[in-house]
């Protein structure tokens, strides 16, 4: 009896401690298991009308955070960015198929060139030469043209470094091209790294003086594109906004600037706090679509904005080498687009904050110019910090 007591017990231990390592054991690999990799996965996206193929690519890092980039336009698909619990959720609008791009769409998450915004009338004169683009906005021209660096296919390589990841992107815009002079050779390198930013760094050389401005134009929403994540979202108009810029550039009835700068004192485009979006939109006629003068700009990189969204805690920084930021905001969503979590794009769900040169800077010899002589290098860093 007292043998077998013995036995018993010593089976307890052994049970009990097997379980106890095998726990411990579980534990650490599922904890392995949920450890994020950084790197980078390559999947064919599609085929254009004209039969280029068209790859999708997904960023990861290490702390969890993923940005997938079709080849296509430069466009980022999807971004995910941690809320205040740490979970990670989709906070840019777009489609998770080419077929659903290649339908048209308001340039969700595209790399916008060869200028981004307008250019009155399409037209203006360099060196004596007046030059006719073409027009895609009414009488203007607007983000490049008919077909612009949104809807090109750009020949794309893996970047492997230490603690970050990246995609480079090359473009040949050719002497000509919707009317622009010069052939252009561009390159955009996105960058995830392991600070959870996406680091966007533009470059181009010309063989003859063109105007560039390219820009980036991902539409956010911080709560969550998808509603069945951790938000709920019902649009940006509850997002707090800072822009870091006193003055900013009004607009004609066709959202050309009038040539003034602006000050935003006492107006409902002053931001220089953190202010709701929704607060004083109803002031704006038809919403913020502006570009705003950066405080000192010196062509070093320096934040230009903060959002933070109240319900997932999450932040996102704008930092640019650039002088302009377009504020945009989802004035032209109607809920026609349905996006990839099967949510109608209504209008203002989603915004976007567009580093730049101002718009129809080649017919405004008092803004920053944007022409791009042969010999020199344009170059735009833009990084969005996710905390
Ligand atoms: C930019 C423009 C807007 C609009 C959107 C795309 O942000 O400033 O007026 O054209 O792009 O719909």
């Amino acid at each position: 009896m007292k043998k077998y007591f013995y036995f018993s017990a010593a089976a307890l231990c052994l049970t009990l401690l097997m379980f106890f390592l095998g726990g411990c054991c579980g534990k650490v690999n599922s904890n392995q298991g949920k450890e994020s990799k950084m790197g980078i996965t390559k999947s064919f996206f599609g085929k254009t009308e004209t039969g280029q193929a068209v790859d999708l690519y997904t960023l990861s890092n290490s702390k969890g955070m993923t940005v997938k980039i079709t080849n296509y336009g430069g466009i980022v698909t999807s971004l995910t960015a941690p809320d205040k619990k740490g979970n990670f959720n989709d906070v840019v609008l777009g489609f998770d198929t080419l077929e659903k791009y290649l339908a048209g769409h308001p340039y969700f998450g595209a790399i916008v060139g060869r200028y981004g915004n307008r250019i009155a009338k399409g037209r203006f004169t360099l060196n004596g030469v007046e030059y006719k683009l073409a027009t895609n906005n009414g009488e203007n021209h607007l983000h490049g043209g008919i077909n612009g660096f949104d809807k090109v296919v750009w020949q794309s390589e893996e970047i492997h470094k230490k603690n970050e990841v990246g995609l480079r992107l090359h473009y040949l815009s050719k002497d000509g091209e919707e009317g622009y002079p010069g052939n252009l050779s561009v390159v955009v390198i996105y960058t995830l790294t392991g600070n959870n930013e996406l680091k966007i760094d533009y470059e181009a050389e010309t063989d003859k003086a063109t105007p560039v401005n390219l820009t980036h134009h991902s539409y956010f929403n911080l709560e969550g594109e998808d509603p069945g994540g951790s938000g709920g979202s019902n649009g940006i108009l509850g997002h707090l906004l800072t822009i870091h810029a006193d003055r900013f550039t009004p607009v004609d009835n066709g959202l050309i600037p009038t040539g003034e700068l602006k000050n935003v004192q006492d107006t409902p485009m002053d931001f220089l706090t953190p202010r709701a979006i929704g607060e004083r939109i109803s002031l704006v006629e038809g919403g913020y679509d502006h570009n705003y003068v950066l405080n000192n700009w010196d062509g070093s990189l320096k934040l230009a904005a903060s959002v933070s969204e109240p319900v997932s805690g999450r932040i996102m920084e704008v930092w640019t080498t650039e002088p302009g930021l377009q504020f945009y905001s989802g004035n032209f969503l109607d809920g026609t687009i349905t996006g990839k979590s099967g949510k109608k794009y209504e209008k203002h769900y989603g915004f976007c904050l567009e580093t730049q040169h101002f718009p129809d800077s080649p017919n405004k010899p008092n803004f920053p110019s944007t022409i791009l002589e042969p010999g020199k290098k344009y170059t735009h860093t833009t990084v969005y910090r996710f905390r």
